[in-house]
């Protein structure tokens, strides 16, 4: 029984000293587990209780509740002045706190390369005489396939993967050609156009592909409008896009059903002379599909194809912008991120 006593007192000496040394809430609930949990040190006491006679159960169980209650009323205590010094540290924090610190100029973004690149972009064909056109991004499969000459089992509808919308006939475009037939039955010829804005395409995202990227979009239509006026215009948009003077550029046959002929334009390489990893040592950059409109597309339109010819053209706008800004992964352009866009 001695030796009982004494440990009681031990276990109180102990916890008192735990407690008065708890300086924050963790750690009062440390010493809670450690003395007052339920395999704690003074739960481990209870036991030995049954080994005693009747006379010693009378002094030693009393004892036992007593440091029990009393252990209950210190921890108590003390958790009450824990928290309210907490949230005097915190008021005192928060005196502190001056909200008049806030700066917003330093934190102002920058203009995204898209938003550069369509000024400018938009400039430059506002120079040469061209007006703004506008469409739909959620668009009708007439507009984004059949008046561009794509029928309902052409192949070339497979060439575009393509977003379908749970609205019968209704796409997420897949191109700004859709601007085509648009403004042809809004406008009279003689006139000029082009087009930014954000094409869909149902494929996986990659280094170089995602769902969602920019094109942009030329239209011209007169009465004497021809391939030359279509290569002449190329010719001088790079010069001033790539702000270089003297680049050349070449014609090779492509086909989109939209144009007849239909042509893919490439232009030398601007950043070397002979041969680099842009242009794959071939010192050529292949960039835009264009011709002359489809006499089936100007019908759609509601322009006589026998008196009037027109020129269309097709940019990929984010493939256009990583070339100008060496950037080797589209998900830099479209991921948000502050610190890489501020670089531009
Ligand atoms: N719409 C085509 C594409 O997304 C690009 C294009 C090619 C546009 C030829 C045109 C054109 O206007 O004439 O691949």
């Amino acid at each position: 029984m001695k030796q009982l006593t004494l440990k009681i007192e031990r276990i109180d000496q102990a916890y008192q000293q735990a407690i008065k040394d708890s300086t924050t809430l963790e750690n009062l609930e440390l010493v809670r587990i450690q003395f007052l949990g339920r395999k704690g040190e003074i739960a481990q006491l209870m036991p030995l209780l049954k080994d005693l006679s009747t006379d010693e159960k009378r002094i030693i169980g009393p004892a036992l509740n007593q440091l029990k209650q009393s252990a209950e009323d210190t921890y108590l205590l003390k958790k009450e002045a824990l928290i309210a010094q907490a949230f005097e540290q915190q008021e005192a924090r928060n005196k502190d706190f001056d909200i008049t610190s806030y700066s917003p100029l330093k934190s102002t973004g920058s203009l995204h390369l898209y938003t550069q690149a369509t000024e400018k972009i938009e400039n430059i064909f506002l120079s040469m005489g061209y007006s703004i056109a506008d469409g739909p991004e959620v668009e009708t499969e007439f507009y984004n396939f059949e008046s561009l000459n794509i029928g309902k089992n052409h192949p070339a509808r497979d060439m575009q993967d393509t977003f379908f919308l749970n609205i019968p006939n209704m796409v997420l475009r897949t191109q700004t050609s859709n601007v085509q037939v648009r403004t042809m039955q809004k406008r009279k010829p003689p006139f000029a156009v082009i087009c930014t804005g954000k094409v869909y395409r149902n494929e996986a995202t990659d280094a170089s592909h995602d769902y969602m990227f920019r094109q942009f979009e030329g239209l011209v239509v007169g009465e004497t409008i021809s391939l030359s006026n279509l290569l002449a215009t190329m010719r001088l948009f790079f010069e001033k896009f790539f702000e270089k003077k003297n680049l050349k550029i070449r014609a090779r046959p492509g086909y989109f059903p939209f144009v007849e002929p239909g042509l893919e334009i490439d232009m030398s390489c601007p950043f070397c002379s002979n041969g680099c990893s842009t242009c794959k040592q071939s010192c050529w950059i292949e960039l835009v599909g264009g011709g002359l409109v489809h006499p089936n597309v100007l019908k759609h339109g509601g322009i006589d194809p026998t008196r009037y010819s027109g020129f269309a053209f097709g940019f990929g706008l984010t493939r256009l912008i990583m070339l100008k800004y060496s950037i080797n992964d589209i998900r830099l352009l479209h991921n948000g991120q502050k610190e890489f866009l501020e670089q531009f």
